[in-house]
């Protein structure tokens, strides 16, 4: 039997495959109000324009590259970087100064000496060992949060499970007291729409300022108070944290770490919980494999971060003029890398539309690669592992809601979904 899903696909194929020019293409994929079926236009812009000039992307010219050699190249040239010149694109005047600068203060927007500096010390607490030692903790969360619902035999999965388990587990590696995570939400929401691509209105800027401050004045008040009173937290850690040179972290640094921390270290996690078990449950053969063969998880979260990935778009900047599969890109020339269409490029992974748990090698470059390569990939491939071995064994009947439908949120930059009701 066909379902629906497959339909709203095949007829967006069909949309998709009518279009001929690569700038109308680009449009249909940045438009907030279409956010579903992704897939079929990032596909038909790598066939018509795969290293498109466009300043559509960022408001000023820019590459967009969808293959998944091009990304690959990209991510890896030591000459091609992500710094504060990538930052630039944030930057719309006065009004949202707070939020571009503290993108400055970034791992993702640092100076590469600095990035190097700062990215040796944080990731200390995210070696495999160390995040081995929080799987006891984090079972312990997912079976809270699952004992809290499974009486009522329905959730909003996003609201109900994938939106905590992140945010308790980054907030408790950082030290911040649990209690204080309810005013954390709308600070989330608002940074991220804020760092999106397109519909950036007054709104969206002021919300974006007024998160930035939350976060800072917050993160300020919490540094201090460790500095005061030190434990055995992150945030303790960073603060000691001496490099061999005998330097440590300003002030701004550790905001900026911990404000990275957090908003890199849920909403990724939170999404792709979202739409990997969506995509799971619209899969019901491969539902069914993985509750009898446990053991297929980690494989089965490798195809899950590559069929729907939750940051869909990575920046880079040239320091000097590069080649790119026969183009040539100029420096200081930004370049906008959709990972969604490196992650489906018919030429890296055969039949890239179908979901297949059990695919290996599995290249994606959904954390990305090279110098910037996703610091909490090791934390995030426990949470996503642990959650979804949970889900299996204590809720086996999981089921998509046929009455409540699910919802993308208005975003590209980090995809997700809004509403994902289920029943048990
Ligand atoms: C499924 C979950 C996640 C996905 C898909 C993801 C994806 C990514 C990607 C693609 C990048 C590279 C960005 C670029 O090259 O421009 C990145 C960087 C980063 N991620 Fe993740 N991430 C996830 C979870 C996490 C978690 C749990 C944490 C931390 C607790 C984290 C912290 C970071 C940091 C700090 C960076 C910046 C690294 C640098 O610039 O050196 N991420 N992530």
């Amino acid at each position: 039997m066909r379902t629906s899903n497959q339909q709203v696909v095949e007829h967006d194929q069909s949309i998709a495959a009518a279009l001929d020019d690569p700038q109308e293409i680009l449009r249909i994929i940045l438009d907030p109000a279409r956010r579903g079926t992704l897939y079929p236009y990032l596909h038909r812009l790598r066939e018509t324009a795969p290293i498109l000039r466009t300043d559509q992307a960022t408001g000023r010219p820019a590459w967009v590259l969808t293959r998944h050699a091009d990304i690959r190249l990209a991510l890896k040239h030591p000459d091609v970087r992500s710094d504060a010149r990538g930052a630039e694109v944030f930057d719309v005047g006065p009004k949202g100064r707070h939020f571009v600068d503290m993108q400055r203060n970034t791992l993702l927007f640092l100076p590469p000496d600095k990035h190097d500096r700062v990215r040796r010390l944080i990731s200390r607490a995210f070696t495999p060992r160390s995040v081995d030692l929080r799987q006891d903790r984090i079972q312990g969360v997912l079976d809270g949060l699952i004992d809290r619902v499974q009486p009522t035999g329905h959730m909003d999965f996003v609201h109900d499970f994938a939106f905590r388990l992140p945010m308790v587990v980054i907030c408790e590696m950082l030290g911040v007291p649990t209690e204080d995570l309810p005013q954390f939400y709308d600070w989330a929401q608002d940074s991220s729409r804020r760092g999106e691509i397109g519909g950036i209105n007054e709104e969206v800027v002021r919300r974006g300022e007024e998160a930035t401050l939350g976060y800072t004045n917050y993160f300020m008040k919490l540094i201090e108070d460790h500095r005061k009173r030190p434990r055995f937290d992150l945030m303790t850690a960073l603060i000691d944290a001496e490099d061999e040179d005998g330097s440590r972290l300003s002030d701004e640094d550790l905001v900026g770490s911990c404000y990275i921390l957090l908003q890199a270290g849920h909403g990724t996690t939170q999404d792709l919980l979202g739409m990997g078990t969506l995509a799971l449950l619209q899969h019901p053969e491969q539902f069914e494999y993985l509750k009898s063969h446990p053991q297929a998880i980690p494989t089965a979260v490798e195809e899950l971060l590559r069929f729907d990935t939750s940051v869909q778009i990575s920046q880079r900047v040239s320091d000097v003029a590069f080649e790119l599969g026969g183009t040539e890109i100029g420096p200081d020339e930004v370049c906008v890398l959709f990972n969604g269409g490196a992650n489906r490029d018919p030429a890296r992974f055969s039949e890239p539309d179908r979901l297949d748990i059990q695919r290996t090698p599995n290249p994606h470059v959904s954390f990305g690669l090279g110098r910037h390569t996703c610091l909490g990939a090791s934390l995030a491939r426990m949470e996503l592992c642990t959650a979804l071995e949970t889900l299996l064994r204590r809720l086996p009947e999981l089921r998509v809601d046929e009455e409540h439908p699910h919802a993308y949120r208005d975003s590209l930059f980090l995809r997700g979904l809004e509403t994902l009701p289920l029943r048990f």
